[in-house]
């Protein structure tokens, strides 16, 4: 059992110091805005994450875990400083990192001697050595063990990693951050910090890939007259390619990978070499969001100017509440730039959106509206009383962004219905 100070209580912070508490570690977590300390110590979960609230409550009431407000509160007697802050994209879509410095210089002269500042935000190659730089203590070292948690199955995804990577020059630091998983079983890769930091952004890099390359076959297959789900059925099969990240939608979204893929292609540029291939993904990526508010503008007879359009799905994916550079919002704000309407519908999203008219349930987003786009894969999306949106619609027109729904049951109620990569 280690005493761990987690610094940082967002989906990553949050879920780091509830999986390490139930692992047995004594954890502290810190974040410098009071008022969700509170809420934390009342038990209330800020953020969708299955299991979570669980594991937060069993931690507490073994008095495993607790909250306090501000890094220097929870890293006197720690012996791990695990830093889980935000890396925002700066203006320049270079990483901001001046959450991490101020933390450092904040805990610098506190950290007890032999103590280890773990890295776990996603940043920039040579931020570990920037940390240490920052600290300026020769007793404490700095290791980066950046996470690989998706959102919506945060705890699931740390509980049981694909792989555990930790990057630090010293081998007994290496074991004693090692030894915090202790109890996961999971391939432990020990590397150099820059190839550690690197790891995280190649892996996100190439599952953006993935998206971006199954989304430009989809639109070949609308050209050619080929259906993308059987053609991904015959890439699946090939253990080389998987089933994982081939599904066609809108574009890829939400609070890592536009950043880090725009982090990656500056810190490229920074070490003198030009991402071609990485730029060609996000360029790819940002045209996957003019196709989809085209289809919807040709589903509406051409001109999206008028229109009233229904959207189902908000977030930037299903299983979370979280619509931070959500790709329907991205389609969304095309429709209104064209003069369209906006109703929409999202069962994880109750609040406002600007310039957006969110309704209370899906068949009244759809009232009066010419088209429906259905912009993120949310199951129950497909269980609704289509004879029901079609009474309440304009026109029953569907857009249908992320092939959720069956086309052949749609269109035998009179619905004209277009998916990504299929007739
Ligand atoms: C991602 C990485 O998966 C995770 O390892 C990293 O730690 C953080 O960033 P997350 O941002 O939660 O996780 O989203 P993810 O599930 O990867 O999806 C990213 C985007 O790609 C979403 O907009 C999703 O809708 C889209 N996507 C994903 C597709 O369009 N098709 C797919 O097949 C998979």
């Amino acid at each position: 059992m280690s005493k761990i100070a987690v610094i940082g209580t967002g989906y990553v912070g949050l879920t780091t110091g509830a999986c390490f508490a139930h692992l047995g570690h004594h954890v502290v977590c810190a974040d410098i805005d009071a008022d969700k300390v509170e809420r934390l110590r009342r038990g209330e979960i800020p953020i969708l994450e299955a299991g979570l609230e669980e594991l937060v409550r069993a931690a507490t009431d073994a008095d495993r875990l607790s909250f306090v407000v501000g890094a220097a509160s929870a890293v006197g007697t720690c012996e791990f400083a695990v830093l889980c802050l935000p890396t925002p994209q700066g203006p320049d879509g270079s990483a901001d990192l001046s959450y991490i410095e101020e933390v450092a210089r904040e805990i610098a002269p506190l950290l007890t001697s032999e103590a280890i500042v773990v890295n776990k935000s996603t940043v920039p190659v040579g931020s570990t050595r920037l940390v240490e730089r920052i600290l300026g203590r020769d007793d404490v070292m700095v290791v980066s063990n950046p996470e690989f948690l998706r959102e919506g199955s945060a705890v699931h995804d740390f509980l049981h990693p694909d792989r555990i990577v930790i990057g630090s020059d010293d081998h007994k630091a290496a074991i004693r951050v090692a030894s915090l998983f202790e109890g996961i079983q999971a391939p432990l890769i020990v590397s150099d910090p820059a190839s550690a930091e690197m790891i995280k952004y190649a892996s996100n890099s190439f599952l953006a890939a993935k998206v971006s390359f199954v989304n430009a076959i989809a639109n070949v297959c609308e050209a050619v007259g080929a259906d993308v789900r059987d053609v991904i059925l015959g890439m699946g099969y090939d253990k080389r390619i998987g089933f994982e990240f081939l599904k066609p939608g809108p574009g890829w979204g939400g609070s890592c990978f536009p950043k880090d893929m725009l982090a990656l292609i500056r810190i490229a540029e920074d070490a003198g070499y030009d991402f071609g291939v990485l730029e060609a993904v996000v360029q790819a990526n940002r045209d996957q969001y003019d196709r989809v508010a085209a289809k919807v503008a040709r589903a509406a007879g051409g001109s999206l100017a008028g229109s009233t359009i229904a959207v189902w799905g908000l977030t930037f994916k299903a299983r979370t509440d979280d619509t931070r550079h959500s790709p329907a919002l991205e389609v969304i704000a095309r429709l209104l730039s064209g003069g369209a309407r906006v109703q929409a519908f999202d069962p994880a999203v109750r609040h406002d959106l600007e310039g957006i008219d969110v309704r209370k349930d899906a068949y009244a987003a759809c009232e009066g509206a010419t088209v429906l786009a259905v912009l993120t894969e949310r199951d129950e999306f497909r269980w609704l009383d289509f004879d029901k949106v079609a009474a309440v619609m304009a026109r029953p027109a569907i857009v249908d962004a992320r092939n959720l729904l069956d086309p052949t049951a749609l269109r035998r109620r009179g619905f004209s219905y277009e998916g990504v990569g299929r007739a």
